[in-house]
């Protein structure tokens, strides 16, 4: 599986702050926010990365990952033009994609959780074998805000909507979807919704109407953010630096999860701290090998 990361759009949620800079390289507390969900592909052992960016920020993404060698891994990048919409993302990773199964993920999306990586592998090795799609449930006070997903008894996805009015359930789509190859064929097909953009609920929409579309709650022991708005880029900042201080474990931290899936060795990593020079990120990166 390869992953798509989302890291365009215009961040007019976040005006005055995202005018000038683009919102995926601000920082949520003590590191970009775009390395968040970088490190949940990583979790999950994807290595090829293709991220989608705005023409403007293009270089800046580059100066920030370069190739991905230095994480043993390969990024590459992919222009959107225009934000026009989540779904748009699949048809520009098209040659990207190719005939595999693809890990698509908004940029703005943090997640945080015990079992987190086993319950996304299991979907993950799910679409790799029996392909369709599978999306993530979160239980949230204010669905009418998100995706909202449907779900019967026996788990089974009934319906899914986006920023319904009157929302059927509770549980929100978070912004991390696993698809097959069909995923570029049918995003092509995709119609302009009532706000103007392509949808990425459309595509969800169309798996379910062949019967292929799989759903997974995240339970009460995962935290979950949508980082595109006033408060909840504070929250998720609140949230990281909590954890962090409590435990003085990083979290979101690219370098550590390169070097422990053994895709960097302790050289490079120390070559990665020795450039943050005296903080306590290259401290903490610097620590790693001693332990090791
Ligand atoms: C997007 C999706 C929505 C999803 C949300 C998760 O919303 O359209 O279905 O629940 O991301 O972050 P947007 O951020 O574009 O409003």
């Amino acid at each position: 599986m390869k992953a798509i990361i989302l890291a365009g759009g215009s961040g007019s949620r976040l005006f005055p702050v995202t005018q000038v800079v683009n919102k995926h390289l601000l920082p949520i507390y003590n590191k970009p926010m775009i390395y968040y969900p970088l490190s949940v592909v990583m979790l999950l052992g994807i290595r090829e990365v293709l991220l989608v960016v705005n023409p403007q920020d293009l270089e800046m993404f580059r100066k920030l990952f370069g190739d991905g060698t230095e994480l043993g891994m390969r990024i590459d990048y992919c222009i959107q033009e225009k934000p026009r919409g989540l779904a748009e993302g699949l048809i520009l990773g098209e040659k990207f994609i190719g005939d595999d199964t693809v890990c698509y993920m908004l940029g703005d999306n943090i997640f945080y959780g015990h079992s987190l990586v086993k319950v996304l592998k299991e979907a993950k090795e799910d679409v790799e074998k029996y392909g369709g799609a599978y999306v993530f449930g979160y239980y949230v006070r204010d669905p009418e805000r998100f995706g909202v997903v449907e779900i019967d008894d026996q788990g089974k996805v009934v319906s899914i909507e986006e920023k319904p009015k009157n929302p059927k359930s509770n549980y929100a789509v978070v912004g991390l979807y696993f698809y097959d190859k069909e995923a570029v064929d049918i995003a092509k097909k995709v119609k302009p919704s009532r706000r103007g953009e392509l949808e990425i609920t459309s595509v969800n929409q169309a798996y379910l109407r062949k019967g292929k579309l799989k759903v997974k709650l995240l339970g009460r022991g995962f935290a979950w953010f949508d980082a595109g708005t006033y408060d909840s880029f504070l929250e998720a900042g609140e949230f990281v630096a909590t954890l962090e201080s409590k435990t003085g474990l990083m979290i979101g931290c690219i370098e550590e999860i390169a070097y422990r899936n053994g895709w960097i060795d302790d050289k490079k990593l120390l070559d990665l701290a020795e450039r943050l020079n005296q903080t306590d990120y290259g401290r903490y990166l610097r620590t790693l090998v001693e332990q090791s």
